[in-house]
């Protein structure tokens, strides 16, 4: 493959600084030499520049750091859409789930019916009014929806980016109210850890690849946030829940995407290296991607 990477070094999407560290951690940690081991032609086109400073930020009510993470996912959503238009692989290094914003606004420029899956703890479906927090990275899988703030929504291109029913989401276990709500009214497949639990990571990307095809998606994004995976694996993230997803059911979730080539684009988000035990969540991050882009052991 040609992989062009590109990092957005953003932390504003969520209240704990250092997550914009992440592209850095996952690079020290070998994403780069990982993959061109494998026989793959990396560019890394480093990363996004963030203009904002953290003292001055903006707010309109309900949602933190509107403004600047606006005009982060804009600049990502272009250079993503670069990526797919010189047939490259877009593998994006986050920074915050805000991202994915962006990313799936620049996929939109050339997928008409993509398929997601959201490998996560979290829905990342709350809208300014149902939001606990506040915080944007709890709201990108809404947003892409064409539900939220209309300067979100609008990003790169106006409205909706993604079908709710394209959207599989995978290792949930903590859904807000809204949520919830939302979930069922749009029609989003679900795997909460109760599925993972009862029927096992290889049955669960099995069922997820037959949704697609019955869904018939002309590519599949893989947005992958840490967190999705249990904090003993990956403590290094800003928003841990216990009881998720292990380290060997990832590398399988990983192996069987790679088997069935069907993923298009991947970002991996929510690494924190300030919040991080000896750099363990980016060499975790790299390692999946090893398995995603075909590594094997014999
Ligand atoms: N549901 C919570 C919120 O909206 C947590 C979101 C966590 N999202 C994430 N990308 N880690 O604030
Ligand atoms: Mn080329
Ligand atoms: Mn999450
Ligand atoms: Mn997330």
């Amino acid at each position: 493959l040609d992989i062009s990477m590109i990092g957005v070094p953003i932390d504003l999407g969520q209240s704990r600084r250092g997550v914009d560290m992440g592209p850095s951690a996952m690079r020290y940690a070998g994403a780069v030499e990982r993959l061109r081991a494998l026989g793959h032609q990396v560019m890394d086109q480093g990363n996004i520049v963030i203009s904002a400073v953290h003292e001055k930020t903006s707010s309109e009510a309900g949602l933190k750091n509107l403004e600047e993470v606006t005009a982060a996912t804009v600049k990502l959503a272009e250079a993503v859409s670069n990526i797919v238009a010189d047939n490259h692989f877009p593998l994006v290094l986050g920074g915050d789930h805000s991202i994915a914003i962006g990313t799936l606004a620049g996929l939109a420029d050339h997928y008409k019916n993509l398929g997601v899956i959201w490998y996560d703890a979290h829905a990342d479906m709350n809208t300014r009014e149902t939001s606990p927090s506040g915080n944007i990275h709890g709201m990108p899988l809404a947003v892409s929806m064409g539900l939220g703030h209309e300067r979100l929504v609008n990003v790169h291109r106006d409205g909706v980016k993604i079908d709710p029913r394209n959207v599989v989401i995978i290792g949930a276990r903590a859904l807000d109210p809204g949520e919830r709500k939302l979930i069922k009214e749009q029609g989003v497949k679900v795997f909460t850890m109760h599925e993972i639990d009862r029927y096992g990571m290889s049955a669960v990307i099995q069922q997820t690849l037959e949704y697609f095809s019955t869904r018939q998606v002309d590519g599949v994004h893989l947005s992958l946030d840490l967190d999705g995976l249990d904090p003993l694996y990956t403590p290094g993230v800003g928003t841990p829940v216990p009881g998720g997803i292990t380290y060997r059911e990832s590398h399988l979730a990983m192996e069987l995407l790679e088997d069935a080539k069907v993923i298009t684009s991947a970002e991996f988000v929510e690494v924190n290296p300030v919040l991080d035990e000896y750099n363990k969540t980016a060499d975790v991050a790299v390692a999946l991607m090893g398995s995603l882009f075909g590594e094997k052991l014999l």
